[in-house]
């Protein structure tokens, strides 16, 4: 280790100012990690936050000798200048563990520089996971307390901060090596899918009636609109009720559900003489109509046969599944999340341990600031998920582009999550993210130039009681790859 300098005076038991050696300020950044030989006893381990640069000839309020050479564009003397850091200390790590610096620091005490062939994590204690690298030492990975997996985690950055890589290249393997089965829902089908062989499709999943005659009155254009479009959702409903069509592959069920349809029009629109009404001839053309904008594909996605058991059973085998939400509508979307969502939080009402994590990408559509419609349902299912996971071994990771308010997600569920891993922010949450750093002298500013693939690691998971900022490598190949798409 190398002796950078010394500490000021005015230090106490958590902040420490130092004055540094010269040419030492050339050395040290921002978020670089110290040790501190503490003159009063403890080595403590610090990270450098806010930096500051001195020169009393050069002060810009009062006019001086320096201040009339730097008008006369001349350079003036840099025999007083020296350079400082604040330091915010994360623990006295004497005892080969992370523990509250209890003692002053005293001024003088030296300050010592980690060189990247010295791991200051190792004076962390044993931790066997590890997530990530500190910053940019790719040689530091960041130690990680397993137990409060359960307590749920959260994601967040603007899109293009890197949280679906940070995901698939570091959280997974970390739930996976924790012993979780990790289940993925994955919105838009592009993030994951393609990486992951466990997979399943919108299609294969079994959907309840109600989803699937919104989805066939919207590929048919409603059949109309009014009162019409309500008539022949009727119809269509009734087709539906005795499930018999689900017994045909696609083209089969096209035709029964059409001629089922077309006779319970024909035996309701007969005149006195048993001919078709006017009306009748109306609502069969509309119902032709209809039914050729709906393509075999389409029938392909409603006649899924996985039930939520099936899709538990295939995580079981493959460890992690995607599910590929790409093909359905939002309320297609929720109700597939709902139907697994049931049957885990019913395993675990009968105590259950699952040893399962739920990834949801696009955390905002599921339970946003404030739910309306289905997505009060699945606001109201994620933080029950929550409360009875931390019993049973269920772990939720949301990943959302924004903290809280409007682009947030749901105050309810933010309150559940006691890891946070933050990458750069939207302006919007300045004042959400100043509360969750305050008094660890990361400046919020910051946060909004963070470079993607790079996240603060808060709360519970992390052994340090500060914020650290760690990033993580990707296959090269991969980035070129994903930005030649882009
Ligand atoms: N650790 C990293 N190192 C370098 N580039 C990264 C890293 N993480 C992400 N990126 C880049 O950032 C882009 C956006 O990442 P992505 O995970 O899709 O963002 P988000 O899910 O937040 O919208 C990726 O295409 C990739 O090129
Ligand atoms: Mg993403």
């Amino acid at each position: 280790m190398k002796v950078i300098g010394i500490v000021a005076s005015h230090a106490t038991e958590s902040r420490v100012t130092m004055i540094l050696n010269e040419g030492m300020e050339r050395e040290v950044e921002n978020e670089s990690l110290v040790l501190v030989e503490n003159r009063n006893g403890g080595k403590i381990l610090a990270v450098c936050r806010g930096g500051i640069g001195i020169n009393d000839a050069l002060r810009a309020t009062i006019y001086s000798p320096g201040v009339a050479y730097a008008k006369a564009g001349r350079q003036p003397s840099t025999a007083k200048e020296f350079f400082g850091f604040n330091l915010v200390v994360i623990g006295d790590v004497s005892r080969g563990r992370i523990e509250q610096n209890k003692r002053i620091i005293a001024p003088t005490s030296p300050v010592k520089l980690f060189e990247e062939h010295e791991d200051p994590f190792s004076y962390f204690g044993p931790y066997s996971l590890k997530i990530g690298h500190y910053k940019d030492v790719v040689s530091w990975k960041v130690p990680v307390r397993e137990e409060y997996i359960p307590f749920h985690i959260g994601v967040f950055g603007v899109t293009g901060s890197g949280k679906s890589f940070f995901c698939r290249y570091e959280l997974i393997p970390l739930l996976r090596k924790a012993g979780y089965d990790v289940l993925v829902f994955d919105w838009k089908g592009s993030d994951y899918a393609p990486y992951f062989d466990g997979k399943i499709s919108m299609r294969d999943i079994e959907l309840d009636d109600e989803a699937i005659i919104s989805y066939l009155c919207s590929k048919a254009g409603n059949f109309g609109s009014g009162k019409m479009a309500d008539t022949m959702r009727a119809y269509l409903e009734e087709a539906l009720s005795d499930g018999e069509w689900k017994s045909y592959p696609p083209e089969g069920a096209k035709e029964v559900l059409y001629s089922k349809i077309k006779r319970a029009i024909e035996e309701d629109n007969r005149d006195k003489q048993g001919n078709i009404t006017q009306w009748g001839r109306i609502y069969v053309r509309r119902l032709e109509k209809g039914f050729k904008r709906i393509t075999l594909d389409d029938f392909e996605t409603v006649l899924g046969k996985m039930g939520p058991e099936q899709i538990v059973e295939r995580l079981r085998a493959q460890h992690v599944l995607v599910i590929d939400m790409s093909l359905g509508s939002k309320e297609q979307k929720l109700s597939v999340f709902l139907s697994v969502a049931r049957y885990l939080k019913d395993l675990m009402e009968k105590k259950n341990r699952l040893n399962v994590a739920l990834l949801i990408d696009e955390a905002p559509q599921y339970c946003p600031y404030s739910p309306r419609d289905l997505e009060e349902e699945t606001t109201e299912m994620i933080t029950s998920l929550c409360a009875l996971g931390r019993t049973y071994g269920l772990s939720m990771i949301l990943l959302s582009q924004g903290i809280a308010g409007e682009i947030g997600i749901n105050a309810a569920v933010r309150r559940n999550l006691n890891t946070l891993f933050i990458g750069r922010i939207h302006p919007l949450d300045l004042d959400e993210a100043s509360k969750l750093f305050a008094m660890s002298g990361v400046e919020p500013e910051n946060l909004l130039r963070l470079p993607e693939g790079h996240f603060y690691f808060v709360g519970k998971m992390n052994p340090s009681p500060i914020p650290l900022l760690l990033s993580f490598q990707i296959r090269e190949d991969e980035k070129v790859g994903r930005s030649a798409g882009a």
